[in-house]
C-alpha cells in the first residue's frame, strides 16, 4: 500500500503556514542560500538528476527547459511562472499558493539563479483574489528580509519578482499565449518555433514552469536528488499532489509518490459516497480522456495513465459516481471549451460550437442516429489540426466518453432526451433496453 508523502503539504495544517515565519520555522529560504552558493548550472544539474517532470500538464523536465535557455548571450532572460489554473478539476496551485506562498517565491530565486535571470514574474488568473493577496503578501515580505531584489543573501544576486494578475481566461494558462497577455497583447497562442527558450517574453529567452514544478524545487535543492528520486516510478519521479473532487467522501489533495492507483486514493479520502458507485472520472482535468471503474488500478504516473489511453495531466481526479448522466457532464465541459476557444485557428473555433449543438440536441431529445457519427468525424477534424492543445483537449471527454458510454448516447436518442432518472438516479429501464 503506498502512503501519501506530505512534503509541499507538509505544514498546511499549521495556523500560520502561509506566513514567513511559520515558513522559516521549518527551514525555509535555507535551500535558496545554498543554492545561490552553487554554481548554476550546478543546480540545473541537480534539478535534471532528480528526474522531475513539469507538473503543469505534459511532464516536460524542468531542469532540461533550464538548459535550453541560451548562456552567455548578453540579453535578458526571464522566469514566468504559470499560476493561470483554469482547468476544470484542477484545483492544486490554488491551495498551495494559500497555504504557503513562500515556497514558490523560494523556488522562484533558486529557479531564476539558475538561469541568470534577473526579473520573474508569476501570471495568476484574475478571479482568486485571496491567493493574489497572500501572494503580494509573501512578495513584500520576502523583499523585505532581503530575499527579493538586488542583493539576495548579500551574495550580489538580482531578482526581482513581479504579480501579474490576469483576467481569467483559461487560454492565458497556454504558455505562449500566457506571454502575450503579459505583455499586454489579447492573450491567444503564439507559432512555435521560436520557442519561449529563444524568444519568449519580450522576444528574450524564457522559462514558463507551472507553479507546482517551482514549488517543488527547494526541498530537491534542501534533500537532494537522490531522496526526490527514490520516490515514484522508473520515469515519473517525487511526490505530487492529487486533487480529489466530486463524488468523494473527503475531497481535497493528497500529496503522495507518482504512480499511486486511485484504488489506493479512494481508500485514503474515505472512497466513494455512501451507497454509491464509481462511474468514471478523469485522471488529470476534463481535457484527459475519461476512465471507469475498470482503471481503478492504473499506476497514475505519466506512463501508466497512457498506457491506459489518457493522459496524468494535473492529476485532476473528478469522481463521479452513476447519479451523473455521462452526456450532461461532456456537455457541460463542451460549453467551457466553445467559451474559452480563443477563436485564432478554424477548428476549434468552429468544431467546438458544432460540437455544443449536438451535445445539446442530444441532451435535449432532439439527437438522431447520425449524430454518434457526427461527433467523432468532428473531433478527428479536430485533434491534430488545431492550433493548440485546447482544441485536442476539447475532444477528449466526447471520444472517450463514446468509448465507454455509447449505451448512454444511444439511450438518450431512443429515449427522446435525457434517460437520467434524478430520483432513481438510474437510466430508465426502457432507455437501457434501447425501447
Ligand atoms: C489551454 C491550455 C491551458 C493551460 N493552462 C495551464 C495552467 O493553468 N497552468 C499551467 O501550469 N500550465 C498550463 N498549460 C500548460 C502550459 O502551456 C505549459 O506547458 C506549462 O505551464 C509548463 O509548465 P511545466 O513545464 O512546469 O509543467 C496549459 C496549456 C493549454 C494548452
Ligand atoms: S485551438 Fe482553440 S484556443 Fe487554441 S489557438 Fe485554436 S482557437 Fe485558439
Amino acid at each position: 500500500m503506498t502512503t501519501l508523502t506530505p512534503v509541499l503539504s507538509e505544514h498546511w495544517d499549521e495556523k500560520d503556514s502561509f506566513t514567513i515565519e511559520g515558513y522559516k520555522r521549518h527551514g525555509g529560504y535555507e535551500a535558496a542560500k545554498k543554492a545561490l552558493a552553487m554554481e548554476p548550472d550546478a543546480v540545473i544539474q541537480l534539478v535534471k538528476d532528480s528526474g522531475l517532470r513539469g507538473r503543469g500538464g505534459a511532464g516536460f523536465p524542468p531542469g532540461m527547459k533550464w538548459g535550453f535557455i541560451p548562456q552567455g548571450d548578453n540579453k535578458d532572460h526571464y522566469l514566468v511562472v504559470n499560476a493561470d489554473e483554469s482547468e476544470p478539476g484542477t484545483c492544486k496551485d490554488m491551495p498551495l499558493l494559500l497555504a504557503n506562498p513562500h515556497v514558490l517565491v523560494e523556488g522562484v530565486i533558486i529557479a531564476s539563479y539558475a538561469i541568470r535571470a534577473k526579473k520573474a514574474f508569476i501570471y495568476v488568473r484574475g478571479e482568486v483574489t485571496h491567493v493574489v493577496r497572500r501572494l503580494n503578501q509573501a512578495i513584500e515580505d520576502a523583499y523585505k528580509a532581503g530575499y527579493l531584489g538586488k542583493n539576495i543573501f548579500g551574495t550580489g544576486v538580482e531578482v526581482d519578482l513581479v504579480l501579474h494578475v490576469g483576467a481569467g481566461a483559461y487560454i492565458c494558462g497556454e504558455e505562449t499565449a500566457l506571454l502575450d497577455s503579459l505583455e499586454g497583447f489579447r492573450g491567444q497562442p503564439r507559432l512555435r518555433p521560436p520557442f519561449p527558450a529563444i524568444a519568449g517574453l519580450y522576444a528574450r529567452p524564457t522559462v514558463v514552469n507551472n507553479v507546482e514544478s517551482i514549488s517543488s524545487v527547494p526541498s530537491i535543492v534542501a534533500r537532494g536528488a537522490e531522496w526526490f528520486s527514490s520516490m515514484g516510478t522508473e520515469k515519473s519521479k517525487g511526490m505530487t499532489l492529487y486533487s480529489l473532487s466530486g463524488h468523494v467522501v473527503r475531497p481535497g489533495q493528497f500529496e503522495a509518490p507518482l504512480g499511486i492507483t486511485l484504488r489506493e486514493l479512494l481508500e485514503m479520502s474515505g472512497g466513494i459516497r455512501e451507497g454509491h458507485q464509481l462511474k468514471f472520472w478523469t485522471p488529470g482535468g476534463s481535457s484527459t480522456p475519461i476512465f471507469t471503474a475498470d482503471h481503478l488500478d492504473t499506476p497514475l504516473d505519466y506512463e501508466g495513465v497512457a498506457a491506459a489511453g489518457s493522459m496524468l495531466g494535473t492529476k485532476a481526479l473528478q469522481i463521479f459516481d452513476e447519479t451523473t448522466c455521462v452526456v450532461r457532464a461532456v456537455l457541460r465541459w463542451s460549453e467551457f471549451y466553445k467559451h474559452e476557444s480563443c477563436g485564432k485557428c478554424t477548428p476549434c473555433r468552429e468544431g467546438t460550437w458544432w460540437l455544443v449543438q449536438l451535445l445539446r440536441d442530444l441532451e435535449n431529445g432532439k439527437g438522431t442516429a447520425t449524430d454518434l457519427d457526427k461527433l467523432l468525424d468532428l473531433c478527428e477534424n479536430i485533434l491534430g489540426r488545431a492550433f493548440c492543445a485546447l482544441g485536442d483537449g476539447a475532444t477528449s471527454p466526447i471520444t472517450s466518453s463514446i468509448k465507454h458510454f455509447r449505451d448512454e448516447y444511444i439511450a438518450h436518442i431512443t429515449h427522446g432526451g435525457c434517460p437520467f432518472d434524478p430520483q432513481a438516479s438510474t437510466l430508465f429501464a426502457s432507455a437501457k433496453a434501447g425501447a
